[in-house]
């Protein structure tokens, strides 16, 4: 991969704290804020200025070292009850994506180590979780584009490139790594209402990678794959279920069900910690319901008749059946079931 088509990181750490790309303004401005304590790290998840489920892990990581942080400052003897409180808070920033309570659970297993001053140990662990996203993204990249044929086009939902990981991405990977290796003749995007994370952040980093992308509607999916545009879907996930269900951006199953009935495959990439062995179909994967407001206006403006409700789930389920590959950085399965994800997830 050459850095040209790499150069995006919206969540790093420096000295004062978190450093974000504020991700509601792409792609008018690009404004970082950095924050320094573990609330604002909360509220900056709830409110999108950080979005895509490994990038909200990996700003809870370190939202849980800017708790140790203040803590310690506060209560040296006993920074852990304020602690642990701080970190239930974070968790609860948003529902559906499993990274955000993966990554809490392990700071707070590292945690339960510490003696003595806990943010040198902690900010460690927090850079651990960062590197091996971007590691299992590259690899992920490689291990999703020998899938694509040369001369494949391609159709992608929402955003899961740099900016919704800790770099890189996972579908937004796969389609990094396919165009360095010359493979792809195009990529189109769904706009993705409401949020318009295909129109606002896919086209964004796309275009600043020198990958050219093509936007369509969302409801121009079904008309892109009948006149036989692309040969492969490919998207991330918030949570895969242990029989291989995938939730991920409302959308993603109505691109599923097209994909197969137009005989396009339809790929998954999502690192393990995305992988929610604990819940054992898409059925049991909370959904989160956002504001009627994100679907009734467009940037602050009413788009919708006054007086119309709207119904706005931020999330949808895909059934394993529709999925051909889920792409992770323990492995790839093909045709997913129960005993095909338990197999993957055992390995090392
Ligand atoms: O609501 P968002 O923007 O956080 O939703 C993001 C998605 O649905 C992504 O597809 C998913 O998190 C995978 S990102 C690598």
């Amino acid at each position: 991969m050459t850095a040209k088509h790499d150069t995006i990181r919206a969540v790093s750490w420096e000295e004062a704290g978190l450093r974000l790309l504020d991700q509601r303004l792409l792609p008018r401005q690009e404004h970082y804020l950095v924050l320094n304590d573990s609330a604002a790290v909360a509220e900056a998840i709830r409110s999108m200025v950080v979005r895509g489920a490994p990038a909200i892990g990996v700003a809870a990581a370190y939202g849980a070292v800017l708790a140790a942080r203040e803590r310690y400052a506060a209560l040296p003897a006993d920074w852990r009850t304020g602690f642990e409180a701080d970190l239930g808070f974070l968790q609860q920033a948003r529902p559906t994506a499993v990274n955000l309570a993966w990554a809490v659970a392990r700071m707070k297993a590292c945690a339960a180590g510490v003696t003595g001053d806990p943010v040198p140990v902690l900010l460690a662990e927090a850079r651990a979780i960062h590197d091996e996203d971007i590691r299992a993204n590259l690899l992920m990249g490689e291990r999703g584009a020998a899938f694509i044929s040369p001369g494949n086009a391609v159709l992608t939902h929402c955003n899961t490139g740099s900016l919704a990981t800790g770099g890189y991405g996972t579908a937004l990977g796969v389609i990094r790594s396919a165009w360095a290796a010359g493979k792809l003749s195009g990529v189109f995007a769904d706009e993705t209402r409401p949020w318009l994370q295909g129109a606002r952040l896919t086209a964004w980093e796309l275009v600043r990678d020198n990958i050219p992308v093509t936007l369509l509607v969302d409801g121009a999916a079904a008309h892109l794959m009948q006149q036989g545009k692309v040969q492969w879907v490919i998207v991330g996930s918030d949570r895969i279920a242990a029989n291989g269900d995938v939730a991920n951006k409302i959308g993603t199953y109505s691109a599923a069900v097209l994909a197969r009935h137009h005989g396009v495959k339809f790929m998954v990439v999502a690192p393990a910690s995305t992988v929610d062995m604990a819940i054992s179909t898409g059925a049991s994967i909370p959904i989160e319901a956002r504001e009627p407001q994100e679907v009734l206006e467009l940037g602050g403006q009413p788009v919708a008749a006054p007086g119309a409700s709207a119904w706005n789930p931020a999330f949808d389920i895909t059934p394993a059946a529709l999925v051909d590959v889920i792409v992770t950085e323990r492995g790839v399965v093909e045709q997913p079931d129960a005993e095909k994800m338990r197999a993957m997830m055992d390995r090392q």
